[in-house]
């Protein structure tokens, strides 16, 4: 059986790296067996939220899930606080998880910053619930950029502590899927570092709505080094923006990073630029479109999540059920 589980965080705007990196693989893996595509409102209160924008954004990003292709009749959509398992199983998990795995977290780190004796317990306990948010379905593949690894693993690592502890094969050790030529996107300004909603430069990133005009100008602007395009994988190793630009260019056109390089082969950035621009407006002004028009319709998107969540609940349940058996909990 497959049964595939992801999420995304609804704080500020979609990107194009979790479109390329998660939104676009979910869309493509869809008919392999069954989904739940979650909108992580508990994991967006562990930094700071205001309340009508994380209501916005949640439906935003439902939305966003919907536009990009996933059907609704085929994956369930909900929102994570609907469902309250993710939070019970967390706890249940969290006395799983030895701090010292914790303690190497390394997104924890970055987001906790230098301040750490003011760092929150729900950030730091962050990949235990987005354990629990796999490990309530029993999810067998969990489609998700590069930087969710680490946490993949430590899912992995908690559910194996649970089945030996209880001398049980309950859990399933889920399958990180990390696919496609983008799975680490670039910021536009520095290809070093990844491409983030929380970067302060908005020309850093492309978000899902930019506009045509916003697109072609964060393109126009992005950096880049003073040599043609390399002939060469090899050559890209010491050439960060040229990698990702080519990587961009591969991924939404649909084809290989090998073929993206032959393609421009000895090019100046500015034809590299253009034709980028060209693929990138095509691939996401239709997504920006759908999204703006459901977004008109908020009442439709709250009755899609509720629809969701009764379905998801009816998989986490039983689940949930049997965990606090196997722990010992008083039946209620
Ligand atoms: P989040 O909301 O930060 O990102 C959502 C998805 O987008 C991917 N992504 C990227 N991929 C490529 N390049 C980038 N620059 C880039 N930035 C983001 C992420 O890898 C992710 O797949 N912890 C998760 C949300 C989560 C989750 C889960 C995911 C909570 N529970 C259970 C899977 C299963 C997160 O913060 O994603």
């Amino acid at each position: 059986m497959t049964r595939i589980l992801s999420g995304m965080q609804p704080t500020n705007q979609l990107h194009l790296g979790n479109y390329l990196g998660a939104l676009k693989n979910w869309v493509a893996l869809q008919d392999r067996g069954e989904n739940l595509f979650c909108v992580v409102d508990l994991h967006a209160i562990t930094v700071p939220q205001d309340p009508e924008t994380l209501i916005r954004s949640t439906r935003e990003i439902a939305a966003a899930y919907i536009a990009a292709g996933i059907d609704t009749a085929q994956s369930i959509i909900f929102a994570q606080s609907h469902v309250s398992a993710h939070a019970e199983l967390g706890w249940i998990l969290g006395c799983f998880t030895p701090l010292g795995w914790l303690n190497r977290m390394t997104q924890f780190k970055e987001k906790a910053g230098k301040d750490r004796e003011n760092a929150l317990l729900g950030l730091y306990g962050y990949p235990v619930l987005m354990a629990a948010d796999i490990l309530t379905y029993h999810a067998t593949h969990v489609p998700v950029g590069e930087d969710q690894k680490q946490h993949l693993e430590l899912t992995r690592d908690i559910a194996g502590a649970f089945n030996r502890r209880y001398e049980v094969d309950f859990f399933p050790l889920p399958e990180p899927q990390i696919l496609g030529e983008a799975t680490r996107v670039m910021s536009l300004r520095d290809g070093t570092k990844k491409m983030s909603k929380s970067d302060p430069s908005d020309m850093s990133r492309i978000n899902m709505t930019d506009s045509p005009d916003l697109i072609a100008q964060k393109i126009r602007k992005a950096k880049t080094d003073p040599d043609a395009l390399p002939f060469s994988p090899d050559e890209l190793e010491t050439r960060p923006e040229a990698d990702n630009l080519l990587t961009l260019y591969a991924a939404l056109s649909d084809v290989s990073k090998r073929a993206a390089i032959a393609r421009f082969a000895g090019a100046q950035f500015s034809l590299l630029k253009a034709e980028l621009t060209e693929v990138a407006i095509e691939k996401l002004g239709p997504i920006a479109a759908r999204m703006t028009a459901l977004m008109e319709d908020t009442a439709a998107i709250d009755a899609i999540l509720r629809d969701g969540a009764e379905k998801a609940n009816a998989i986490a349940q039983p689940i949930l059920a049997e965990t606090k058996r196997l722990v010992g909990f008083l039946p209620g």
